[in-house]
């Protein structure tokens, strides 16, 4: 992977979590970018880092304070969550090994191995889509890996490292490498790993199509005839909850949907229910709260 190190150095981005091994703000940098794209992410990250500066400060906020500092991100539920880790390591301290991050609620095998990576910087691989599609491709000659393929991955986690001193740089460089030129469509052509990589010469002669779109998307809940999914409309709800205090259950709907008619309100009663259900809001005497 030295060529994959030596393009890193000179076309690699320059983004404020790349300059800190503080395991909090690396959480919340990683939190951020599990849902959302970089560019997105650079809007909120500062901005987060003043009004939580610390663990301390996190894990002191409010469901309310915590849901507006993250409103606009999306996937609420991880804010929270974010928050009570934030907790569980005022209370504990911070873990000091990958296996110790992975018992945290909430903390899955990506994150944990960011964290061990980027901030105990030991050798540890997170494996998102992106890694995923990357390594697939170059080892494997897979053009469209799935999930399946991370234990083959983990297994030659030595190769994928090769002789790298700086472990931190080969996950970030893979990042790079996948939003730059190894995209769904990559651009093979431009490729620093174009000889040694399994698939591109199948790219390279038109041999593999593009699959039209993913199947997480096209699974997501859609009410007919509306124009987002419903977790967009959720999300409106518990933001709308978290600014006014006691929002009135019977002006949700239209204040979340510009296109709300009385026949949506079973629709809109049960993703309210569901908020409900997972703890994101409460009701009490016919309005939402968030506490
Ligand atoms: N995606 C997930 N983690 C990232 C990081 N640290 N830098 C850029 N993109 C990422």
């Amino acid at each position: 992977m030295e060529k994959l190190l030596s393009w890193y150095k000179k076309h690699g981005r320059k983004l404020p979590w790349r300059r800190t091994r503080d395991p909090y703000k690396i959480l919340v940098s990683e939190v951020m970018l599990q849902q959302t794209q970089v560019p997105r992410v650079l809007l909120y990250y500062e901005k987060w880092l003043t009004q939580f500066p610390s663990w301390r400060s996190l894990a002191q906020a409010t469901n309310a304070q915590v849901i507006r500092a993250w409103s606009g991100l999306g996937y609420n539920r991880r804010a929270l969550m974010l928050r009570d880790v934030a907790k569980t390591v005022v209370g504990q301290g911070v873990p000091k090994s990958e296996t110790d991050w992975q018992k945290l609620k909430g903390i899955g095998p990506y994150t944990a191995a960011a964290l061990a990576v980027f901030s105990l910087r030991t050798r540890a691989l997170p494996i998102d889509v992106n890694v995923r599609r990357v390594l697939g491709r170059v080892f494997f000659g897979k053009p469209y890996p799935t999930p399946k393929i991370d234990r083959l991955i983990c297994e030659n986690k030595r190769i994928v490292f090769g002789r790298a001193h700086q472990f931190y740089d080969v996950p970030q460089a893979l990042f790079d490498l996948s939003t730059m030129i190894c995209k769904k469509k990559p651009l093979c052509e431009i490729c620093p790993l174009r000889t040694e990589c399994k698939t591109a010469p199948r790219f390279l002669s038109g041999g593999v199509k593009t699959p039209k779109r993913s199947l997480k998307k096209s699974r997501e809940r859609i009410r007919i005839g509306k124009k987002y999914p419903d977790r967009i409309y959720r999300g409106r709800i518990l933001k709308l909850a978290a600014h006014i205090r006691g929002v009135g259950l019977r002006h949700v709907g239209s204040v979340v949907d510009p296109a709300y008619t009385p026949r949506d309100a079973a629709w809109m009663t049960a993703m309210i229910e569901r908020l409900i259900a997972d703890k994101l809001v409460v009701r009490r005497r016919g309005r939402l709260f968030v506490e």
